[in-house]
Parts: structure tokens; sequence; C-alpha cells
């Protein structure tokens, strides 16, 4: 498929996927969505790839959303078909056993809000701007939303920032716990290829053993969670990424990991 609308760029272990449709602030369309899904099954068929940036393109937006245009006239089936549309491409993002990282380089609203709240890490320029404000527009966030804002932030807060559909600044996100730092805009990416190389160094099996537990582990008891984690621990055992890594430090030198 040849992509229009995203782009995928792969430096060393790091791989950076950009939506590129600046004139719509970087809007998911259908197209710019089935594009983003290729792009996330390419960094999936990567072997080498430790970890994904996705940020926008431009100096204004990372997304600013889903296609408004697009979706005004969409009857309710259409709908369905696109928030399920944009649930999977979220969710195979989401599933990638390697390190997803969302640099928020300008408006992240709605979908694009969204997109941020399927990666594993949020950082933010200062310039940034997040929020859903599905509801000026009499309907709801629709790419996941009203669940994922609402596990990470708690009840309260996700009802006032959809009930109220306001854009709030970096700081105010940073203080909220939406997004992990805020930086200049011209040191957003170099930090987040500085935190993606820091993890792709580490070793893969057990980055995506952590990721695995950790998200599986959030939907359930504790007792349940901790017996996952218990399992995963022993696993790594059995890999030769473990002998090496231990097999390393004994021997003071930086482990080669293998992802086996
Ligand atoms: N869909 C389609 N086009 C969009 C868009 C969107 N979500 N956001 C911006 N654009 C387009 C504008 O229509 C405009 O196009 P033209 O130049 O052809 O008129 C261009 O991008 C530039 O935008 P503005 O002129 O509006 O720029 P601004 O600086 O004045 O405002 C903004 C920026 C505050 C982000 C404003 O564009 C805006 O409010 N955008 C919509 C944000 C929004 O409501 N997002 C949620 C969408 S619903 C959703 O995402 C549902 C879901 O959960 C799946």
């Amino acid at each position: 498929m040849t992509l229009e609308f995203v782009k995928v760029e792969f430096e060393g272990p790091v791989a950076v996927v950009t939506i590129d449709r600046p004139k719509a602030l970087n809007a998911l369309n259908q197209q710019t969505l089935s594009e983003l899904e290729a792009a996330i099954v390419q960094v999936q068929g990567h072997v080498d790839a430790r970890a994904v940036i996705i940020t926008g393109a431009g100096e204004k937006a990372f997304v600013a959303g889903a296609d408004i245009g697009e979706m005004a006239g969409y009857t309710p089936s259409q709908a369905l078909a696109f928030s399920q549309k944009g649930h999977r491409v979220f969710a195979l993002l989401e599933a990638l056993p390697i390190t997803t990282i969302a640099a928020v380089n300008g408006f992240a609203l709605g979908g694009g809000c969204e997109l941020a709240l399927a990666c594993d890490l949020i950082y933010a320029s200062e310039k940034a701007k997040l929020g859903l404000p599905e509801v000026s527009l009499a309907v709801i966030p629709g790419f996941g939303g009203t669940q994922r804002l609402t596990r990470l932030l708690g009840r309260a807060r996700a009802k006032e920032l959809i009930f109220t559909g306001k854009t709030i600044d970096a700081a105010k996100a940073l203080e909220l716990g939406l997004v992990l730092e805020v930086l200049a805009p011209d040191a957003l990416m170099a930090h987040c290829k500085e935190v993606a190389h820091q993890i792709a160094g580490r070793g893969p099996v057990a980055i995506a053993q952590a990721k695995r537990v950790i998200e599986a582990g959030a939907d359930l008891p504790l007792k349940a969670a901790n017996e996952l984690e218990q399992q995963a621990f022993a696993v790594l055992f059995g890999t030769e990424d473990q002998k090496e890594g231990m097999k390393a430090f004994l021997e003071k030198r930086k482990a080669a990991f293998k992802n086996a």
C-alpha cells in the first residue's frame, strides 16, 4: 500500500510514524486511518524495531481529531463502522510488543488525543493542546477516549474533560498526569528518541513481557494480576537474553540482546 498521509521511517531500532496531512491539521479521515493501520503493520513486521514514536507533521498539530468533514454525513451504521475501525487500529497499536511513544507536538484533540492515549508513553511540547471536544459536535469520543482516559485519570477527571470538551494546555496535562513530561518544541523529538533508544538497549523480551503483564493485569483483580507477573518472570528465565543479561552484568560488560 502506498502511503500518502502517513510516513514511516526507521532509525536503527526506532521507528518514527508521522501523520502527514497538515492542511487538515493531520485529521484522521478514512484513508489516513487505513494508512496508519498499514504503518503499524509495517512496524510490526520490522524485526529489529524496539520502539515507535508517533507524531504529527507541521508546526501546529499532532492530530486534530477524526475528520469532521467526512463524518458529518454519516448514518449511525457508518459511524459504528468508523468507530470500530478506529478501535481496531488503536488496539493494534496498543498490542505491539514494543514501546509506543506519542510525541504530541501541537493539537491532540478528539481522535488525536485518543491516538496518544493508545500509546505507552506520552510526551508533549510546550505548544501542545489536548482535549476531547466531541460533545461540542454533539457526539462522544469514538476511538477509545471514554475508556482509556478514564483508566488513566480516573472517572471524575475524565468526566470533567469529556463533559466540558475543554482544551487544556501542556502544563495542565502534565499536572493531571495525562502527559509524562513537557519539552520545548524543538527538544520534543530528541527527548522521545532518547527515551526510545534507552528502552531499545534493554532486554526486548522483558519489555514485551512487562508491557503484556501491565496491560493484562490492569483489568484483573490484584491476586490474578500478581500471578501473571510470576509466570512472566519465570518464562524470562528460559530465554537467551536473560542468560546474556545476567552474564554481562557479572562480566562487567554491556549485554548484547537477541530478542530471544
Ligand atoms: N477534521 C477535519 N478538518 C479539520 C479538523 C478535523 N478534526 N481539524 C482542523 N481541520 C481543518 C480545518 O477545517 C481547516 O481547514 P480549511 O483550511 O480547509 O478551512 C484546517 O484544518 C485548519 O484548521 P483551523 O482553520 O480551524 O485552524 P485554527 O488554528 O483556527 O483552529 C483547531 C485549530 C482549534 C484545532 C480547530 O481546527 C478545531 O477545533 N478542529 C476540530 C477539533 C475537533 O473537534 N476534534 C474532534 C473531532 S471529532 C473526533 O475526533 C471523534 C472521535 O473521537 C473519533
